[in-house]
């Protein structure tokens, strides 16, 4: 908007200013001219790749666009907590079948019972862009999500140089191929002028429990706009097709979670993070040095043992898969949110693959499988840090005691993990993780998660009621 505005105000001062009648030409040649620009900046001739409208800008001028935009974004960022929520104007999410942000929902069912009319052809979108299914199973696209992810899956730029996630492609096959998967719900959108893909958006077929109502759903989730391109209203776009698409097969609703408050969370829950590599974690500035702590004496409290105390702990295998479905169908139980999963998906979600999901069990001197505990990897990248390059940190998955006593099982875990050179170890308040975060000296991180449904309304859930984690 500033260009022609001040193009315009210069007119108006050349008008008044022209007395001769060749200024009066010049005048009129630079108005004709200045027309011309402005009708060929939006001819549609002129060039498609916003990417190339934008980088032909100065540098200066590109870096003063993108701050403009982080400060659009931030005085209309999204929402942290209720009282925040209760300020902003959901444009998008007040259009859609969610609870209101101070709705009491006090029992479970969907919000739009008809069955909603599934148009056929794809959402609009802006010129210059197009829709893609991605195809995972082809290398150079799994690749080409994979580096997508990693320079564009993150809030605004971080201004401390804080480590970035960074998915490996075995990492992104776990999470977005498991049993029963669908390309169609890979949904990319690429520049049509180069392909470049710059948004994304996915869903995974899932089981959900809420109280005692079983549903298929989808697990929505890696919504990504390229960093370029945010604050243009591509993710409302994205989440519509998405939502088009899982209608088409005949699903209508959808369980997902993000750190930002929209109507209406089910549950609220908190990330708790163990240090395992102390001085790289603070280093990294990971962590920070609280008032009284030395580096000397946090090195001395996050110490932990050399070896593992429970006898039987072993990494599970294939055999292992329908003991370990049924401690989880027993764990399921007493949990108001949960996920009802089947013998393959628990081989796909849990046994042990190298650098993305670790499962151990613990197994009795009668052979029986008692207790289980898994975590899965993820990588971040540090930002032009000078010695430490990767973070590497371990999420609790499951930990389900029947046997060994929760703390020991988990310190033990912990112990694996400092061997296997991760570096943190992070766990949500969720299930029953609360034993174990503060005897075990996990500190509470700043980040919160907050899980939604799309199209299902039921009650608030306490963090320990929710049994089971969003990748
Ligand atoms: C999340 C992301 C795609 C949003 O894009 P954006 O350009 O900031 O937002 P847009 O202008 O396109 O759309 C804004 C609308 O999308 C909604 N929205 C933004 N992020 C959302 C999310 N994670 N989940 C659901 N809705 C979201 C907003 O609430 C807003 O709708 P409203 O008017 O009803 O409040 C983008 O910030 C991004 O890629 N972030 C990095 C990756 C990430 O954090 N993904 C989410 C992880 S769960």
């Amino acid at each position: 908007m500033a260009a022609p505005m001040s193009t315009n105000s210069l007119m108006a001062k050349q008008n008044v200013l022209a007395e001769s009648s060749e200024e009066n030409k010049e005048a009129e040649g630079k108005k004709k001219k200045a027309k011309k620009n402005r009708e060929q900046a939006w001819a549609k001739e002129g060039p498609r790749d916003p990417f190339e409208m934008l980088d032909s800008l100065p540098e200066e001028k590109q870096q003063e666009i993108q701050k403009a935009l982080h400060l659009f974004s931030l005085g209309q960022g999204l929402p942290k907590n209720l009282q925040e929520a209760r300020r902003h104007t959901y444009r998008f999410w007040d259009t859609q079948p969610v609870p209101k942000i101070d709705e009491k929902v006090t029992s479970c069912g969907p919000i739009e019972s008809e069955w909603p009319k599934v148009r056929e052809e794809s959402y609009s979108l802006p010129q210059g862009f197009v829709w893609d299914t991605l195809n995972l199973t082809n290398q150079d696209q799994l690749r080409e999500l994979t580096d997508f992810l990693n320079e564009n899956y993150m809030e605004e730029e971080v201004e401390d140089n804080r480590p970035r996630p960074h998915y490996s492609p075995q990492f992104l096959l776990w999470a977005l191929c498991p049993p029963g998967w669908q390309s169609c719900w890979h949904c990319g959108v690429r520049v049509d002028s180069n392909q470049k893909l710059v948004g994304f958006i996915s869903a995974i077929p899932a089981t959900i429990k809420t109280f005692d109502i079983e549903l298929k759903m989808v697990e929505a989730n890696f919504l990504c706009v390229h960093k370029k391109l945010r604050s243009k209203r591509l993710a409302p776009v994205l989440i519509k097709e998405l939502t088009r698409r899982v209608h088409q097969l005949g699903i209508s609703q959808a369980v997902y979670s993000t750190s930002a408050v929209l109507p209406k969370p089910i549950a609220s829950c908190r990330y708790w993070h163990r240090s395992l590599n102390t001085r790289k974690l603070i280093e990294l500035n990971f962590s920070s040095l609280t008032r009284n702590m030395t580096l000397q004496r946090a090195l001395k409290l996050n110490r932990l043992p050399e070896i593992t105390k429970t006898t039987g702990l072993r990494p599970m295998t294939s055999q292992d898969v329908p003991v370990v479905h049924d401690l989880l169908k027993e764990h399921f139980k007493v949990f108001s949110l949960s996920t009802v999963l089947t013998l393959e998906d628990v081989e796909h979600w849990l046994l042990p693959q190298d650098g993305v999901i670790d499962t151990y069990v613990v197994e009795s001197i009668d052979e029986t499988v008692t207790d289980m505990v898994s975590f899965y990897t993820l990588y971040s990248m540090a930002q032009d840090h000078q010695v430490h390059k990767v973070l590497k940190a371990a999420y609790v998955v499951y930990c389900i005691t029947k046997a060994t006593p929760l703390l020991q099982l988990m310190e033990d875990v912990l112990v694996i993990c400092k061997a296997k050179g991760f570096d943190v170890f992070s766990a949500l308040d969720i299930m029953n993780n609360k034993a174990f975060l503060e005897p075990l000296k996990f500190r509470m991180g700043d980040v919160h998660m907050q899980y939604y449904l799309y199209n299902w309304r039921c009650p608030d859930i306490t963090s320990n009621k929710v049994g089971f984690l969003l990748k």
